[in-house]
């Protein structure tokens, strides 16, 4: 009943009810061979189907190898279930040409068009080692211990291919991504996710989410993926904290309560930017989050949100080191996110709250849509 399919035309993790916990991870690769990447990517993808179906990543059991060999899986998770565990894999830029160019595995001529680093946006703190990577895997479960063994069997995976550059935890999800989840809150204690695409909306998912087959045409593999962006957002926690409700409610466009729109109504209640309230003030204020962010003040874009709150203990200076660990899918990262990122960096209100300080956009794949040929061993 907790078990994800791993299999089906999409990947899992993406229009999945998003789980309670997050473990995400970047590698870069350390061998200059294609056959090793291929051959990382097949033992990824069955490790991966395994343990989203609750089993320890390899044939044998933590305890049933060789006394003399180290174990096939680490074995933490031995009497856990999957926890609607889901492994999400996604390919950075530099998979495909490093940043002078070179073609590193023969692949660059399948480099999607809008595979390309973000720019830097305004008020950018970026940390390098919480920037970027080769590949990207996003591990989401509803118990801690079954994210962390998950990412963990990867990396002893890769080791001698590929090297974990970063990760982050999360715990509390920050979106709804099915009409079933209520909505949850962010550290700012503002409910966050009202307006998501969810799994239910079908045909915006089409427009707003997975590649299309015309898209690309030189990275036709991409067709019913997506573009996941990361962003590590902390959040100056201390500051807010002193900020009176009144201003808090002005910088998000709603209510902390209910989280309708500060126009009137309830949480699902459309916002009305036209409506002004006392001396023609309009009731949401233009450069709070809402109204920038909307699709109304951006051609009509919308994207996927499954964020997480993060807290990795404080910062030394006796403030938390807290925020927002955002993540995003789009069908095209240049028209949904540079463009409302630009805006939402240079004007949002919001921002004076907030210090971006990781990043990173990777293209993924559709699933892998033949649970036949997993069965029979096809990527072994
Ligand atoms: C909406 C918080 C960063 C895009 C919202 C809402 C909140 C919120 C409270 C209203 C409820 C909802 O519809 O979900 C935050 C916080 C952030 C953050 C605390 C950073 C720590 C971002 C970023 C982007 C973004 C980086 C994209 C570049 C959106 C979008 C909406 C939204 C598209 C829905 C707007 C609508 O359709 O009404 N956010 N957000 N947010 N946010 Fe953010």
């Amino acid at each position: 009943p907790d078990a994800v399919p791993f299999a089906g035309a999409h990947q899992a993790g993406i229009v999945t009810p998003a789980q309670d916990r997050l473990h995400f991870a970047t590698w870069d690769l350390t061998t200059t061979s294609r056959d090793d990447v291929v051959d990382l990517l097949r033992r990824w993808t069955v490790a991966a189907d395994r343990m989203t179906r609750g089993l320890p990543a390899g044939e044998l059991s933590p305890v049933g190898g060789p006394y003399d060999a180290p174990p096939d899986d680490t074995g933490e998770a031995q009497e856990l279930t999957s926890a609607n565990l889901t492994i999400t894999f996604g390919f950075g830029p530099s998979l495909f040409t490093t940043s002078d160019g070179v073609d590193r595995f023969g692949l660059a001529d399948r480099r999607p068009a809008l595979l390309e680093d973000l720019p830097h946006f305004p008020g950018d703190v970026l940390e390098e080692m919480r920037t970027g990577g080769d590949l990207a895997v996003q591990a989401c479960a509803d118990d801690p211990q079954v994210a962390v063994h998950a990412i963990r069997n990867l990396a002893r995976l890769a080791f001698g291919t590929a090297a974990v550059r970063w990760s982050q935890l999360g715990y509390g999800r920050t979106a709804r991504t099915s009409q079933a989840q209520a909505t949850p809150r962010n550290l700012f204690g503002f409910k966050d996710g009202t307006a998501n695409v969810v799994a239910e909306d079908t045909s915006a998912l089409d427009d707003h989410v997975w590649v299309a087959p015309g898209d690309d045409a030189a990275a036709s593999w991409l067709a019913g993926g997506s573009y996941l962006v990361a962003r590590r957002i902390r959040m100056t926690i201390e500051t807010w904290d002193r900020s009176p409700l009144r201003e808090q409610e002005q910088i998000v466009g709603r209510t902390k309560g209910s989280g309708a729109p500060l126009s009137g109504g309830d949480e699902n209640t459309r916002p009305d930017f036209a409506l002004a309230g006392r001396d023609d003030v309009p009731l949401i204020d233009p450069a709070s989050h809402v109204a920038l962010a909307h699709p109304s003040a951006n051609g009509g874009a919308r994207m996927l949100r499954r964020g997480y709150n993060y807290t990795d203990g404080s910062d030394g200076l006796g403030r938390l080191d807290a925020g927002l660990f955002f993540l995003a899918y789009v069908r095209d990262p240049a028209t949904q996110y540079v463009p409302m990122q630009t805006r939402l960096s240079r004007d949002d209100l919001m921002s004076e709250y907030l210090r971006h300080t990781g990043s990173g956009l990777w293209a993924v794949p559709p699933g892998v849509t033949d649970r036949g040929a997993l069965d029979a061993g096809a990527y072994v």
